[in-house]
């Protein structure tokens, strides 16, 4: 296999295809552990889920278990969860507060910053034995504006160079409250029968929508008396960030709690909907918070972190257990000081539309594992990711995924990294773009 031919990139004519081994082949798999997984900043977790000393929290990140925490100093700490004595979890149960972490084989203790206080007969070592060299091990972590990641391989850039273009999109995240926003305690999580990067490109499909969420469009004209063709032909541009990372921003035609007001939320809603807006306006300036309030953003980091800030602001991680088959945790983020009637609207997005029973997941789980079983009939070759590169950019054609799939290949194939912008317009300006025939078709 010469997996330096994945991805056919042939601007000229328009043609943009990925082969389909990239999705079923055991070999491509074990090259995405080695060249993408340890060695790409990935995400682990927000740093609101550990605001008091003590905290801590545990993940599994490309296959390995790690934990984070708050020290006694107020620090930010992250770990290998792995015993410097003999390699027992030390780290056991998903989230809590804790003085020390002793690890329950032989009971070695920890403190919060990883430093080695307590082992049991300690006499029973001789004089080499170096407690300070015996401390819970950290990889290498960084944050931005609250999103914590790690990084299992030295070379690569810092935190803040690999974003690139995203980190103003986490940027439209993090300024919706002035006090940060904050992770909601509990996650989704689920498994997927399907390669990882199907829902990468899912993440960021956004033509797909009135076809396979049929059920939710239809619920919305019959409850809220909305009209569908407004979300068929909404307006929106696709843009690729750099490094592989894409976005996909939409004019919102539906309710966002930050902070477009919809029938949903009752007239009693208005007002404060309207005081949230004018604060976002004060503290960001018109065009900013007109942004963020009436735009929605399908965001992919590369390689597996995707934050829809639609109808909610959900972040959700998926890593592969193989070539055909992921686990996914979703969390939701919600201002730091959002609580009673909001707070609940806002969780009742996060289930209903985006959760694993919610009314969008499970359409997208079941054409993304059809996907899936589709790539296993044979007979051909190649998927097809070409839609927009004859255009400018929209929000719902393919550019987004093709800088994934770009920098996927570069990756794995060992070549350098070529960004194309195709003809996407500077980011920020959202340019008004009429629908596509599809949708257009689509409403009759
Ligand atoms: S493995 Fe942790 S104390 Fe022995
Ligand atoms: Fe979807």
């Amino acid at each position: 296999m010469d997996v330096g031919n994945l991805v056919c990139d042939r601007p000229d004519p328009g043609r943009f295809r990925v082969h389909r081994s990239a999705m079923v082949s055991p070999a491509v798999h074990e090259l995405e552990r080695q060249r993408i997984f340890d060695r790409c900043w990935l995400y682990l977790g927000h740093e609101s889920e550990v605001p008091n000393p003590g905290d801590y929290a545990r993940r599994v990140v490309a296959e390995r278990p790690l934990f984070f925490a708050r020290t006694r100093d107020g620090e930010l700490a992250v770990f290998h969860n792995t015993c410097p004595h003999r390699g027992a979890l030390v780290c056991r149960t998903d989230r809590g507060n804790a003085e020390a972490f002793r690890c329950f084989y032989h009971a070695w203790t920890f403190d919060t910053s990883g430093a080695l206080i307590g082992v049991p007969d300690v006499e029973g070592y001789g004089p080499d034995f170096d407690r300070g060299e015996m401390g819970l091990r950290s990889p290498r972590f960084d944050s931005f504006r609250g999103f914590i990641f790690v990084c299992f391989d030295r070379e690569t850039g810092p935190l803040r160079e690999y974003l690139a273009g995203a980190a103003e999109y986490l940027d439209l995240v993090a300024d919706q409250d002035p006090g940060g926003m904050r992770v909601i305690p509990g996650s989704n999580r689920y498994g997927i029968k399907a390669n990882w990067k199907l829902m990468v490109e899912n993440s960021v499909d956004g033509y797909h929508t009135p076809f396979t969420h049929r059920t939710f469009f239809d619920y919305m004209a019959g409850t809220a008396g909305d009209d569908a063709t407004a979300a068929r032909n909404r307006r929106g541009v696709g843009r690729s960030l750099g490094n592989g990372h894409g976005v996909m921003e939409n004019e919102a035609v539906y309710p966002r709690p930050i902070a477009m007001w919809h029938p949903s939320y009752g007239e009693e809603a208005k007002a404060e909907m309207q005081r949230i807006k004018d604060d976002l306006v004060a503290r960001h300036g018109l065009e900013k918070a007109l942004r963020m309030c009436e735009k929605t953003r399908n965001l992919v980091i590369f390689p597996n972190l995707v934050i829809n800030d639609i109808v909610a602001v959900t972040v959700r991680t998926f890593h592969p257990t193989g070539p055909a088959g992921m686990d996914v945790t979703a969390w939701e983020l919600a201002p730091a000081g959002e609580a009673g009637v909001r707070l609940r609207r806002r969780l009742d997005s996060f289930l209903t539309f985006l959760g694993p029973g919610g009314f969008a997941t499970p359409d997208d789980i079941e054409a993304i594992e059809s996907c899936q079983q589709g790539f296993r009939s044979g007979g051909v070759e190649w998927s097809d990711l070409s839609r927009g590169m004859h255009r400018e950019p929209r929000g719902n054609d393919e550019l987004q995924m093709r800088s994934f799939w770009r920098r996927w290949q570069s990756l794995v194939a060992g070549t350098p990294h070529v960004e194309r912008y195709e003809r996407g317009p500077t980011p920020g300006a959202v340019p008004e773009t009429a629908p596509s025939p599809e949708l257009t078709a689509a409403a009759d």
